[in-house]
Formats: C-alpha cells, sequence, structure tokens
C-alpha cells in the first residue's frame, strides 16, 4: 500500500554542553576545549546533501536545533545551517526553527544575532527556579541567570519561549513545584514544558540515586497540581508534558506527536520517513559519538543504523505518539500515516475503551484522564 508523505520537518542535533548533568542520557558530551563549530557545520551540510533525496520535492514545515547545548554555537554557525538547509530544501513560510538553549550559555547580543540568522522560538533548559534544586541537579546556572536569560531573549524580539521544567526533584515538594511554575509563569512564555525526573539507565543519578526523591505519590500530586495551576494562568495542556497558550503549540513536536515525518542531522540524530510509493517507513540514525560523525558524515558510514517500520509494528509506534496528545487522534489520520485501514486495531480499541481509557468522539480517538495515567498499559496493548 502506498503511502501519503506527511509534514516533514528538520531534526539538528549539536551534541555539546558546557558539562554533562548527572541525569541526563542525550547524546551530549562536556566540552573539553574550543568546539570544532565550522567543521561541525560543514559535516552537518554533507550530511543533510547525502540525505536529500530522502526528501526530494517536500517542503520542511519545522526546524529544531536540539542537544545537548545548541546556543554554545554562534549565531553566525546557526545562520549557515539554515543557510545550506534553505538553498536545499523548500521552507514552509513563516516556518518554526526552534534553539535549545541552557541560560548558563546566554549572553547578551547573542538572541539579537539568532533572530537575524532566522531562529524564532527559543526553548530554555530552566528545569527549576530554587537554587538547591538546580544545585543538585549539577546545573551550571542558577535562578537569577535564568530569568536574565529569558528577559534578554525577550528584548532582543524574541516572542516564541518554551521553558523546559522538571519536576519530582530530589529534595522537592508539591509546593515548591507549585512555586516553579508561578516563577516561569511570571515571565509570560508562550509555552512550558513540564517533564516529570526520570531516572534514565546510563546516567550518574540511576547508578547513584540522589536522596530525598519525591515518591511515585508526590510526583502524581505534584503533576496534578501544576496542571491545574498552569491552566488557571492561561497554559492549556496539550500533550502529556506540554502546555501552551493559545496558538502557540510546540509545531515540531507536534508533527512527531502526529506521526508526522522527519530527517534528522548530527551526531547520534534520528529520522523517520514516509516513503510514498513503496509504502514504506524507513527509521534512520547517526553515529552517534561526535568525532566518529565529524569523520564520517561525508560519507555512508555516518548511518549508524537503519529499519523499516514493519506493518505489525506501526499501530504501537503510532500510539506510542499519538496518544501523548491530550485532542488524540482522528482515524483517518492513523490510516494516513501507517497505511494500515483502521479495522486492523479494531479489537484492541474496543479493549481500551471498555476499560475506560479510551473515549470515541465521532472520528476521534480520545484518550480518559484514566487512560493517561495508565499510558503504558493502552499503548502496550498495541504491540504485537
Ligand atoms: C536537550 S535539554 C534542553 C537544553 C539544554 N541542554 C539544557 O539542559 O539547558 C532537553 C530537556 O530535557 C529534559 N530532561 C533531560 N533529562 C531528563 C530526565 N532524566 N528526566 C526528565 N526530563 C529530562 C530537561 O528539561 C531538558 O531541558
Ligand atoms: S540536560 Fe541539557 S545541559 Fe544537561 S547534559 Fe543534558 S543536554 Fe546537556
Amino acid at each position: 500500500m502506498s503511502l501519503i508523505p506527511p509534514p516533514l520537518s528538520l531534526y539538528v542535533h549539536i551534541p555539546w554542553c558546557v558539562r554533562k548533568c548527572p541525569y541526563c542520557d542525550f547524546n551530549s558530551h562536556g566540552q573539553q576545549g574550543a568546539l570544532p563549530v565550522d567543521e561541525y557545520v560543514d559535516a552537518l551540510i554533507a550530511d543533510l546533501d547525502q540525505d536529500l533525496p530522502l526528501a526530494w520535492g517536500r517542503t520542511v514545515h519545522s526546524v529544531f536545533f536540539g542537544g545537548g547545548t545548541p546556543s554554545l554555537f554562534p549565531p553566525g554557525a546557526i545562520g549557515r545551517i539554515l543557510d545550506a538547509a534553505s538553498a536545499r530544501l523548500r521552507f514552509a513560510p513563516g516556518l518554526e526553527v526552534t534553539l535549545e538553549t541552557n541560560p548558563g550559555t546566554a549572553e547578551h547580543g547573542r538572541f539579537d544575532g539568532y533572530l537575524r540568522a532566522g531562529v524564532n522560538r527559543i526553548s530554555f533548559g530552566v528545569q527549576s527556579f530554587d537554587d538547591g534544586c538546580l544545585q543538585r541537579l549539577g546545573r551550571i546556572h542558577d535562578s537569577g541567570e535564568a530569568e536574565r536569560a529569558v528577559k534578554l531573549a525577550q528584548d532582543a524580539g524574541l516572542d516564541n519561549i518554551n521553558l523546559d521544567l522538571m519536576y519530582a526533584l530530589p529534595g522537592q515538594d508539591p509546593a515548591m513545584a507549585e512555586r516553579d511554575v508561578e516563577r516561569a509563569v511570571a515571565l509570560a512564555p508562550a509555552h512550558i514544558s513540564h517533564y516529570q525526573l526520570t531516572l534514565e539507565p546510563n546516567t550518574v543519578f540511576h547508578a547513584r540515586p540522589p536522596p530525598d526523591l519525591p515518591d511515585d505519590d508526590a510526583g502524581w500530586t505534584m503533576q496534578e497540581r501544576c496542571q491545574a495551576l498552569l491552566a488557571q494562568t492561561g497554559y492549556a495542556q496539550y500533550e502529556t508534558s506540554a502546555y501552551a497558550r493559545p496558538g502557540r503549540q510546540c509545531a515540531h513536536n507536534l508533527n512527531y506527536w502526529r506521526f508526522g515525518d522527519y530527517l534528522g542531522i548530527g551526531a547520534g540524530a534520528h529520522g523517520k520517513l514516509s516513503l510514498g510509493a513503496s509504502g514504506e517507513i524507513l527509521r534512520r540514525w547517526k553515529v552517534k559519538n561526535p568525532r566518529d560523525y565529524l569523520a564520517k558524515a561525508a560519507s555512508q558510514a555516518r548511518i549508524g543504523g537503519e529499519e523499516r517500520v514493519a506493518p505489525a509494528q506501526r499501530p504501537f509506534e503510532y500510539m506510542l505518539n499519538a496518544l501523548r496528545l491530550i485532542e488524540g487522534f482522528a482515524l483517518a489520520d492513523f490510516e494516513a500515516r501507517t497505511g494500515l485501514p483502521r479495522a486492523d486495531i479494531a479489537d484492541e480499541l474496543a479493549t481500551a475503551v471498555g476499560r475506560g481509557w479510551l473515549s470515541v468522539d465521532g472520528e476521534r480517538i480520545v484518550p480518559t484522564e484514566l487512560g493517561r495515567r495508565f499510558a503504558n498499559d493502552v499503548i502496550t496493548l498495541f504491540l504485537r
């Protein structure tokens, strides 16, 4: 069966940070000496050049510079990547271009430069406004620096700003989590991401969990109270961890959750492409180690792995994304994105509806509150 290609995004990975945080399992490496900025930009462009046949004739609807800490790269480097990408791919008018930023790397003048380079959305890794929590998380900035960084970006004219917060932090109680949200809201960002701290394998926190971690019930209380506070202050939840003012949802992440396509360039970057005529869905990822990537970016060896998503895997992969959304999904979208008929998931849907995990609203399948709480169980139903 052929697939109608969904919207396409571009993800650009920058794999360095000032210092590695003890909870983080992203492909990020503490900076040692000067970064090979120009060399890495050349590598990204060479990587993109070779991925282009996967995206012929298609329009890019969003670009996301993620990391690591992309704000370690100066505006000129970010501009060079964007210029190269827009010379090779058709950019939709007014497309969203996000740059992840560590507040400890923000400088005067830089935001101006990013804006001129084509960035129109900044995502700050604030994590908390409590200096004790920030220290226990091993962050390189305090709360004052985070507030100043956000104001610098706003003064430069960037109004589409996201703040990342984490909750269930060591030593945190629900009142502290609410205070973090209040201080975030006071900065009037367009978007707030509110992530529960998870102890990821291969991190320092996993090997040696910090003392005073809130238990599951306390974590759930924080989630509920913060969600209510965000709703009262004008930030509607639209995904498990994402809240936005009206019209300010993150277009790039929405495309992931709607099972859209994306090209991924950079060390360890993942891509997903629907190959229209053959009906195949290709996942491709790049070699992870930055040095390795730099050496291989211009050749086939840059590809760390590839797999085709078999039809039997697609319902699970689709649900893993779409059921994170408060709005759920339309059955017609399921069919268009997976190439499978809706009858293929009728039994699982009936079971989930019977258990009170999903509700049916005409064409739409919407997770209930219970379904959101037991999201893993719901998704597991679709595993084949
Ligand atoms: C790539 S980082 C954002 C930019 C920059 N690297 C920074 O940290 O300031 C992406 C976000 O993922 C979240 N994150 C990272 N590790 C996490 C974990 N173990 N549990 C929950 N959220 C996590 C943090 O909120 C972080 O801001
Ligand atoms: S949380 Fe951000 S700053 Fe910390 S190591 Fe991960 S990517 Fe780097």
